[in-house]
């Protein structure tokens, strides 16, 4: 290949270049948002923000939780916290200390802004981590609100990691295979809670 072959190549490159046509830029360009999905989904986020939308709980909600753990005191932590509103509401019933697990840096901004204005900022904590990673061995009060096909998998994480006595309060979509302690409301405002202690004696009487 001589100098001059190789300005022909070059100007029949250009040529090409210069005469894509507009299928071609929007083939090119799916196929690099196709990349971009992909290569989210291989860092685990697929997990996080598509599998949970991020449905805040409303305040019916988060009453027939708060009154499912009356009574209780001690450290309280929730799974998923989304903009605060259990934390924050949590420790106004006298929860100390209450951590929220979020992923989600913009809804960590939106909790610690509320705390701040319902002035327990630095007194409730919120943690930029995966609850999948959290250890939960000296949680004794924790609420979840998350998502039906993560149930089976919370069920394990749960089981394994939880101090006995601890008590779980479950939003929204109940653990089907654990029966509760006490139910409060009603269709999508229902909460469940259940007694780890309990429920360890259930699955020992008949493995599954
Ligand atoms: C249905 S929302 C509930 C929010 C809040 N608990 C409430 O009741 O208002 C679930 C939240 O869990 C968060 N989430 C999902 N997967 C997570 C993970 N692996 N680690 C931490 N947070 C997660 C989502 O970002 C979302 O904000
Ligand atoms: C939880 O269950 C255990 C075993 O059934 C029981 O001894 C304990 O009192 C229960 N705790 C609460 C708070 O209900």
């Amino acid at each position: 290949m001589d100098h001059d072959d190789i300005e022909r190549l070059a100007a029949e490159l250009h040529k090409k270049g210069s005469s894509w046509s507009p299928f071609q830029v929007a083939a090119s360009t799916s196929l690099v948002l196709y990349f971009a999905w992909a290569g989210s989904l291989a860092l685990g986020l697929r997990k996080v923000y598509l599998q949970v939308p991020y449905v805040p709980s409303s305040v019916k909600q988060v009453r027939n939780m708060m009154s499912l753990l009356q009574g209780r005191s001690g450290k309280l932590v929730d799974l998923g916290s989304g903009d605060g509103r259990i934390v924050l509401e949590a420790y106004k019933q006298g929860f100390r200390p209450t951590v929220g697990y979020e992923l989600n840096p913009w809804l960590l901004q939106l909790s610690n802004f509320r705390a701040w204005r319902a002035g327990c900022y630095g007194k409730v904590f919120f943690r930029r981590e995966d609850l999948w990673k959290a250890d939960l061995s000296d949680c004794n009060n924790v609420t979840v609100f998350l998502a039906p096909s993560l149930v089976p998998l919370l069920e394990r994480k749960l089981l394994s990691e939880l101090p006995d006595g601890a008590c779980v309060v479950a939003a929204r979509f109940p653990f089907l295979n654990w029966s509760p302690t006490s139910i409060a409301g009603d269709s999508l405002e229902t909460a469940w809670a259940y007694n780890i202690t309990a429920v360890r004696q259930a699955g020992r009487q008949m493995p599954s």
